[in-house]
């Protein structure tokens, strides 16, 4: 039977990114993905990269195209009723932040993955993880063409998303918890054909309710409204789209630019926290142990701490039998969650508009947000969350 020394479920950000940090201290591993590469390199999600990311990327050698194509931007924009306050992040916290496709980030991770020699297989199920409560894993899993196989592993780790099956076993033990949120909004995504509206995002609340323009290219731009949870795709005409788009967003000269679109989907909102996120030889890395709503796009930046902090307690676990780290992970990884989560929230809910909330929310809400954009320390506090707090780092 095949050994590894840590198997990866998943070959999402916190997987691949996984993976390559422990390949760069010399630790090898296995991704196991149940979606073909191309799928995985073509599914739409969110977009922003923090600045301990972009570090990463360009530390590690992986930032060659983000460098070449990704808009890096000084600051973003937030707009009520069109009347627009710039955030300088780059001035108020010398951070900058790069508008950064999640599928090209898993493109550029597959790519440097495979290039240094690394082992992913795509189409292939893992059927059952064993074994993580002794001294060694057995990984059952189905090949692309049906096989079924084994492998053992000295550590598994779940990087397989929001539904993860090994989240059951966690949160079996004395303690553990799952802590959830519903929001009572969602988003309508669309990607489009044609020019950019601006090139740093716009945050616009409206009394008919949020939306927020992003990009992805000179010529493909990324364009979220608020909606209703229950609301599907043909309920939003190409026409209704824009006439909302340009209600919430135009003003003070700015008009969003039309296009074709090309993709709609609606983006639920949902918190949820596992704790721990471990249990002896299993670890949940990403998704699979917490959900962040999309607004302020921390959810790739959180898999990515996550497994800054997993990858030195794995390499000191296998390469020094020191074990510290590790049985220190969840401890070290869950502040810095519930604070993402803390974020996440704090924004959505002063920018998304509630009217069965009433009047007084409505005014307190956007007073809330007057307070913050016309303090220059608000907007500092706004700026330092956004941008993120520095990735840890631990010798290994
Ligand atoms: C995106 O470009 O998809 C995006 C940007 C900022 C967010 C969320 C999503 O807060």
């Amino acid at each position: 039977m095949t050994h590894t020394p840590v198997a990866i479920i998943g070959a999402g950000p916190a997987g691949l990114t996984l993976s390559h940090l422990l390949h760069q201290h010399g630790v090898e591993s296995v991704i196991f993905e149940s979606r073909s590469r191309q799928d995985v390199e073509e599914t739409v999600r969110a977009g922003v990269l923090e600045q301990g990311v972009i570090n990463m990327m360009r530390q590690t050698g992986v930032s060659e195209r983000m460098d070449a194509h990704a808009d890096i931007d000084d600051a973003i924009d937030i707009s009520i009723n069109g009347s627009r306050t710039r955030i300088d992040l780059k001035e108020l916290t010398g951070h900058q932040m790069a508008v950064w496709a999640q599928h090209e980030y898993l493109t550029d991770f597959i790519a440097k993955r495979l290039a240094d020699g690394g082992t992913i297989f795509f189409e292939t199920q893992v059927d059952d993880a064993d074994g993580y409560d002794g001294d060694k894993v057995v990984i059952d899993y189905t090949t692309a063409d049906g096989r079924h196989e084994q492998m053992t592993a000295d550590y598994v780790v779940a990087a397989d998303g929001s539904k993860s099956p090994y989240r059951g076993p966690i949160l079996e033990q004395d303690g553990a918890v799952r802590s959830r949120h519903e929001y009572p909004y969602a988003w309508f995504g669309i990607l489009v054909n044609g020019p950019q509206t601006q090139k740093e995002l716009i945050y616009a609340t409206h009394e008919e309710g949020f939306a927020l323009i992003s990009t992805r290219s000179k010529d493909v731009q990324r364009y979220y409204l608020q909606c209703d949870p229950n609301d599907t795709v043909d309920q939003w005409s190409d026409e209704r789209i824009w006439e909302q788009l340009h209600k919430r967003v135009d003003g003070e000269g700015l008009t969003v630019q039309e296009g074709e679109i090309f993709d709609k989907s609606v983006l639920k909102f949902r918190s949820a926290v596992t704790d721990p996120m471990q249990r002896g030889r299993l670890f949940l890395a990403g998704d699979a142990a917490h959900t962040v709503p999309p607004t302020g796009a921390k959810g790739l930046n959180l898999a990515v701490a996550d497994v800054s902090v997993l990858a030195p307690g794995l390499v000191r676990a296998i390469k020094r039998g020191d074990n510290d780290l590790l049985d220190n992970y969840s401890a070290i990884a869950v502040p810095r969650i519930w604070r993402a989560q803390h974020f996440s929230y704090w924004m959505s809910s002063m920018l998304h508009s509630v009217p069965e909330q009433g009047y007084f929310q409505h005014r307190r809400r956007l007073a809330e947000l007057e307070a913050m954009i016309s303090s220059e320390a608000g907007r500092r506090y706004q700026a330092e969350q956004y941008v993120g707090i520095d990735l840890p780092k631990f010798e290994v």
